[in-house]
């Protein structure tokens, strides 16, 4: 298997974690992957920020639904999206997956806490002091894995088709 296979096939959502601060230069690439997503029309409608300190995680978790774990991650990214935008939302998903998996590249843990249309989505914007013109998409929890589940995945020939779909 290749490099970037095994690192796709490999990650798993971690919300355990070692208490180790993330290397600045995991953070930095992080963001880089991000950037790298596709856009409709190249249009980059976002914004990516990183929260290390410990009372504004704690915070988080608290406005986090099902986020808790947040106060026990060595950093939280958050991915904003532009909500003039029409496609904002696929933009800022394939964002977040990049930066998951450029995470994961560094053996850093994370886990995608739904942000888009959450009632909290408004207070984690106001709290980290975004402009108004922009929206919550997501909330990356991350750090070295204490603990990981492995749920298992759909089988390919029950999720899969070739030319046209014949079950
Ligand atoms: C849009 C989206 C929102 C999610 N929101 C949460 C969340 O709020 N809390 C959480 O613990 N996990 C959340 N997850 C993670 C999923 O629960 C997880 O990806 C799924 O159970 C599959 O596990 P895996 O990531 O280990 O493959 C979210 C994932 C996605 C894609």
């Amino acid at each position: 298997m290749n490099l970037g296979v095994t690192i796709i096939k490999g990650r798993r959502s971690v919300r355990k974690y070692k208490d180790m601060p993330l290397p600045e230069e995991a953070i930095h690439h992080a963001f880089d992957c991000a950037k790298f997503a596709p856009t409709a029309r190249n249009g980059q409608p976002w914004v990516f920020g990183v929260v290390q300190n410990k009372e504004t995680l704690a915070k988080l978790a608290d406005l986090a639904t099902h986020g808790k774990f947040i106060k026990d991650a060595a950093a939280c990214f958050a991915v904003f999206g532009l909500k003039d935008e029409k496609f904002f939302v696929e933009d800022c998903c394939a964002a977040t997956e990049n930066l998951i998996l450029a995470l994961w590249a560094y053996g850093i843990g994370s886990c995608w806490v739904a942000g888009n249309n959450m009632p909290y989505a408004e207070d984690v914007r106001a709290l980290l002091k975004v402009p108004e013109e922009y929206t919550l998409v997501s909330l990356i929890p991350a750090g070295y894995p204490e603990e990981m589940t492995i749920p298992a995945k759909k089988e390919l020939e029950d999720i899969t088709f070739a030319e046209e779909f014949n079950k």
